[in-house]
């Protein structure tokens, strides 16, 4: 499972070790969520979502330690996968097909908290009972903050048991026949509400009430359930942070949480570090090491333009170190919260990583340890 605040660099980890497994002659499945286009591309993916597709062998065997291994990646549609959700927990097709088409259910879906990481969980679930796949990695999806991903279950049901859907629940009355029960001030309220939303609106809430409300207990006794596949100790949580403070202080948050829930936590990957280059040099060594050059002498710049050149590259080096000084300590406060664990550091590259060579580049440092 990667984890971690967003931007910070999940997707592309989370490629990275799939692909290093796979590499290792493991039959292994990445299921991801909102690849950047390019390495979507890269990775095969880009016309078909929501469907396992394997990665050409020839790219993903190419110099590897095995010839043996396979990549399949699924990018998860979120709402695809929900849907499926529900499809499961309906009483019946034609059902399923009421629900699917209803346009409440349209709005809710991709609104109610802790929906998408449920439908992606389940989706896990799938996959995992099938046996068929060595590894399966995870990216998770791009929420604000990494708790949202721990906390799907309890505000999944929070928003199941919230009280304005509690309150259409009891109007509705489980009698399955539309707004029978909402008794006078009930029905002057619809009726004026229909004033603003119209008459349809209020009979697709109806409908929806009706065929949801079965789909939404399912979901709240099996939220649980779900996300106990987690604390497995064959599941590996890996934190991706960046050593941005707010990426640190959400990663000992989440290390935290993730302690506490007991589940199985790996090690941190801190992603797109600064990496620390010091100079011995002072500006009047720049400065010659410059006159030195033969493009810059073939500009015949003064001795006084040549000084200034160096002092700013001295001092825009000298920013870059405090950078790099910056993510040195950022790196010491999340070893000092989990000595024992595993920690890699991934420098900041020039390019973006949306390739499979690029990938493989950043093998060296992930697998590290
Ligand atoms: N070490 C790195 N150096 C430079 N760019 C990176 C690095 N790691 C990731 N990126 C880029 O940063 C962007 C965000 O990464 P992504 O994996 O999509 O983050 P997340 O899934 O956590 O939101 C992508 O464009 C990716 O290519
Ligand atoms: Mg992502």
């Amino acid at each position: 499972m990667c984890v971690g605040s967003g931007g910070v660099g999940k997707t592309t980890t989370a490629a990275a070790l799939a692909l290093a497994s796979a590499r290792r002659g493991k039959r292994t499945l990445v299921l991801t969520i909102d690849p950047a286009k390019r390495l979507a591309n890269s990775l095969g993916l880009a016309a078909l979502g929501h469907h396992v597709q394997e990665v050409p062998r020839e790219l993903v065997r190419r110099g590897a330690p095995s010839d043996r291994g396979e990549l399949h990646a699924m990018m998860l549609d979120q709402k695809a996968a929900f849907d499926e959700v529900v499809a499961k927990h309906a009483k019946d097709p034609a059902a399923v097909q009421r629900v699917l088409a209803n346009p409440i259910y349209a709005q809710i879906s991709g609104s109610l908290a802790g929906a998408q990481e449920y439908a992606a969980m389940a989706k896990l679930h799938d996959f995992d009972a099938t046996g068929q796949w060595d590894l399966i990695v995870v990216d998770t999806p791009p929420t604000a903050h990494a708790l949202d991903f721990l906390d799907a279950p309890r505000k999944l049901s929070e928003a199941i048991d919230s009280p304005a859907i509690e309150w259409f629940r009891k109007l509705q009355g489980g009698s399955g026949s539309g707004w029978s029960l909402v008794g006078k001030t009930g029905a002057f309220v619809l009726k004026r509400l229909a004033k603003f939303v119209g008459s349809q609106f209020i009979d697709d809430l109806g409908v929806f009430f009706t065929e949801f409300n079965d789909i939404l207990g399912g979901f709240k006794t099996r939220a649980e359930e779900t996300f106990a596949l987690l604390r497995q100790p064959r599941v590996g949580f890996v934190l991706v942070a960046s050593p941005e403070p707010m990426a640190v202080r959400e990663a000992l948050f989440f290390h935290e949480r993730l302690i506490t829930a007991k589940m199985p936590f790996v090690g941190f990957v801190v992603n797109k570090i600064h990496p620390a280059l010091p100079i011995r040099a002072d500006v009047t060594a720049i400065a010659s090491a410059l006159a030195a050059q033969p493009q810059v002498a073939a500009l015949g710049l003064s001795g006084t333009t040549r000084t200034m050149a160096a002092q700013a590259l001295f001092t825009s080096h000298g920013e870059l170190e405090t950078l790099a000084e910056a993510d040195r300590m950022a790196i010491t406060k999340l070893r000092e919260a989990s000595p024992g664990a595993l920690l890699v550091g991934v420098p900041l590259l020039r390019d973006d990583v949306h390739d499979v060579d690029r990938l493989v580049g950043l093998e060296r440092y992930l697998l590290a340890s």
